[in-house]
């Protein structure tokens, strides 16, 4: 069995699996030779063959314990008829939702349009090793409805949490509906392949009375009807600024494994890990300057957590600048080399 299933069924090793949040992306120049070719980053991840391609170099050169699929969370909204585009500088933009485009969302092709995923993880699963797993995900309704509404990257999802002010009755019709169609999403990329699923949130900004019901229950309602049908697929939740209410967001989503934020103090995770099994946290800024803050940032982390079963990871994605040397240094380190 792959070392990262087995931590996550509760087995302790020595050394922790690895792998890091968007760690196919633009700090690989394998990657950036590929992406030079290609029309655009979207038409990259509809491309399966381009995209097992992109998703398997850091495995080549890192040998981590897990790759995850190379995609975006952004290919919901655009397999929902959004017209969406990545510019340079400004990332994903579309044109915001509006009350009566949510109300007519049509859900129903979308699984069909999403076929190159399924294909992708067709293609990894048949040239990826028997060691490493397949990691699949989307986003959390949430953050993908707070990108849906504001039509670009939103500070913390202003204009989202202003029209759940408005709008409850119609919010929570629309985080359903996204939930179903991820839910759905995330079961056939199991049946492609994926070993482990992710669901990447971002709750930053969301008060106590929101949270409950724009990220606990849209995920909850996501893991209920992926559960039907695949019992015992690990799901890993990522409520990337959940700060406090990381507390209770197992229980409450029925995640297998928490991923922490890098805000995430180590005293407060280690509580957590007498319930669940935790993935993190190093800080991606730790990594693009390597030396001691690399150095310090890694052991305070392994000192911390290492005692339980514990997945490392940083605590969000990896940023282009990040030389690829100190990722070298930063797995040597944990590996003990
Ligand atoms: O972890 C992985 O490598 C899997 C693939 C993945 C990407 N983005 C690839 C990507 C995943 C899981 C994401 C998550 C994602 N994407 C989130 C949620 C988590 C997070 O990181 O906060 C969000 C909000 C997005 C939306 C998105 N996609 C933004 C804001 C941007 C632009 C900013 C940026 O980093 O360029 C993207 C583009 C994107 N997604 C790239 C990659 C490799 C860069 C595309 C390029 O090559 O130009």
């Amino acid at each position: 069995m792959k070392k990262i299933i087995k931590v996550i069924n509760g087995e302790n090793f020595s050394i922790p699996p690895i792998w890091m949040m968007r760690q196919a992306g633009r700090y690989l120049p394998e990657y950036r030779k590929i992406r030079a070719r290609a029309e655009s980053f979207l038409k990259l991840c509809q491309t399966p063959e381009l995209a097992a391609e992109i998703t398997l170099q850091p495995i080549h050169r890192f040998h981590l314990d897990a790759a995850i699929i190379f995609s975006d969370i952004l290919i919901i909204p655009y397999v929902l008829g959004r017209d969406l585009r990545f510019e340079e500088k400004r990332g994903p933009i579309m044109p915001p939702i509006t009350m009566k485009e949510i109300i007519k969302l049509d859900t129903k092709h979308a699984m069909e349009r999403l076929s190159f995923s399924f294909e992708t993880i067709e293609k990894v699963k048949s040239k990826i090793d028997d060691q490493t797993a397949i990691i699949g995900f989307c986003g959390a309704p949430w953050i993908v409805a707070s990108y849906m509404i504001a039509g670009k990257s939103p500070f913390d999802q202003g204009p989202a949490r202003l029209f759940s002010y408005f709008h409850p009755d119609l919010m929570q019709i629309f985080l359903e509906n996204l939930a179903d169609i991820s839910a759905d999403y995330l079961i056939q990329q199991v049946n492609s392949g994926a070993d482990i699923l992710q669901i990447f949130d971002n709750c930053s900004g969301v008060d106590q009375r929101s949270f409950e019901k724009l990220c606990l229950q849209p995920v909850r309602r996501m893991i209920n009807k992926i559960k039907k049908i695949h019992p015992r697929i690990p799901i890993i939740g990522f409520p990337r600024g959940a700060g406090l209410f990381y507390k209770n967001y197992g229980e409450k989503t029925g995640v297998t494994v928490l991923g922490l934020d890098w805000t995430i103090p180590l005293s407060f995770a280690k509580k957590l890990q007498n319930k669940i099994i935790i993935q993190g946290n190093l800080d991606p800024l730790r990594l693009v300057a390597g030396g001691d803050a690399l150095y310090k940032g890694i052991h305070a982390i392994l000192r911390t957590l290492k005692k339980k079963p514990f997945i490392f990871n940083l605590g969000h994605g990896i940023t282009p600048n990040t030389p690829i040397k100190h990722v070298e240094q930063m797995i040597n380190c944990i590996r003990g080399k």
